[in-house]
């Protein structure tokens, strides 16, 4: 099994010197998302301190039929998660649609655990769903060993409306660590 199968400019809603940014607070640092989903918890923890740390509306992806506990074996091909994930890149599991004002966020923080090497097909449901094109959204991931390369450079690839920025793998960031990386975006 192959289990183990990265923009800036002057409008960077980041960049908070930037003369376009200047104005009201919010037009200042731009409206922040921070949505997530998370199987077992893990990347749920990151998302909320994020939020706490970037003044952020934190928002779960919610799959519309919740994946079962035994798509944690991660070794059972039977699983709905390793179906899903090996099967076709095109696959859109439902999701929830209760985000409201998508439209209105500057910077999207995008969190996710790996699977199977992978963002979770359900990530790109959310994106599919409610676009950010010229949006400036920041990938991140939790995994047990897996980098986040694979799954920025098929965001990248899949949604070339997007301004990506490079994003990271953020197992056990504290507080302070993500504070740091927020700022490190700028
Ligand atoms: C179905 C499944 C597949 C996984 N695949 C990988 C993987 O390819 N690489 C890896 O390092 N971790 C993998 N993991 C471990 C998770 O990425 C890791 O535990 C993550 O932090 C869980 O985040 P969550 O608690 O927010 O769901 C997998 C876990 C599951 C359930």
């Amino acid at each position: 099994m192959a289990f183990f199968a990265s923009c800036s400019g002057a409008k960077d809603p980041l960049d908070i010197d930037s003369p376009e940014r200047q104005g009201t607070e919010e037009t200042a640092k731009g409206k922040v998302l921070v949505a997530y989903f998370s199987f077992t918890g893990t990347t749920k923890s990151i998302a909320t301190t994020l939020a706490g740390v970037t003044d952020g509306t934190l928002y779960e992806i919610v799959p519309e039929e919740a994946y079962a506990s035994d798509n944690s074996n991660y070794y059972d091909e039977s699983t709905r998660a390793y179906k899903e994930q090996y099967g076709p890149a095109t696959a859109r599991p439902a999701i929830k649609k209760t985000l409201e004002n998508a439209d209105s966020y500057d910077i999207i923080y995008l969190g996710c655990p790996i699977w199977y090497g992978k963002a979770p097909r359900l990530m790109l449901t959310f994106l599919d769903t409610y676009k950010f094109s010229g949006k400036t959204v920041v990938p991140f991931v939790t995994s047990g060993s897996s980098g986040i390369g694979t799954a920025q450079s098929e965001y990248e690839s899949t949604y070339k409306d997007i301004k990506w920025k490079k994003g990271d793998r953020l197992n056990g960031a504290s507080k302070a660590t993500l504070s740091s990386w927020v700022e490190s975006l700028k």
